[in-house]
């Protein structure tokens, strides 16, 4: 079985994500959405929140599953029979630092393989829907319902 995993933080998930994790499930078997830890960044949603959200809106694609990690990416792979780690870029800025990772993974042997974003996403980030959420923006274009509830809810409690 061609098993592929789309790892990130998904703090939320948002349409740019679930545009690479779509065209990755056309590629692969099966496709893991896993969020894992990002030590640079802090998070708004807890795991669970992420990964309820994620299952909510990746239901509709029959060959992809939902997980969670906390350990490095490669390990994951070995654990869980994973050949490639799948990952859009969205512009030039993306590139060193997702070069640097997969350099290093493949160092452990794990394959990574870019998919340009679409150009309708290339400007869209987690980062960037959390800040517009917590002043009120609408991003109801960038985010799939559920997670913009839960944005929402999330300004609202604080
Ligand atoms: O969505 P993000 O925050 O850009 O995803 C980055 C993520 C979580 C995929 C990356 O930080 C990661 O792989 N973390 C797990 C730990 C790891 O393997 N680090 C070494 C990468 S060289």
């Amino acid at each position: 079985m061609k098993r592929a995993v789309c790892p990130g933080s998904f703090d939320p998930i948002t349409y740019g994500h679930l545009d690479i994790i779509e065209r990755a499930s056309a590629h692969f078997d099966q496709v893991v959405v896993a969020v894992l830890e990002n030590r640079t960044k802090a998070s708004l949603f807890t795991v669970a929140e992420r990964i309820e959200m994620i299952r909510e809106t990746t239901s509709k694609f029959s060959n992809v599953i939902v997980d969670s990690w906390s350990g490095l990416l490669v390990d994951y792979c070995k654990t869980n029979s994973v050949q490639a780690i799948v990952k859009g870029l969205r512009a030039v800025t993306d590139f060193d630092y997702e070069l640097q990772m997969a350099q290093v993974n493949l160092q452990s042997g794990i394959e990574t393989m870019f998919m340009a974003t679409a150009p309708a996403h290339s400007f869209l980030s987690s980062s960037l829907v959390k800040e517009l959420a917590h002043y009120g923006g609408d991003v109801s274009s960038m985010v799939p319902i559920n997670v913009n509830t839960a944005l929402k809810a999330q300004v609202a409690r604080k």
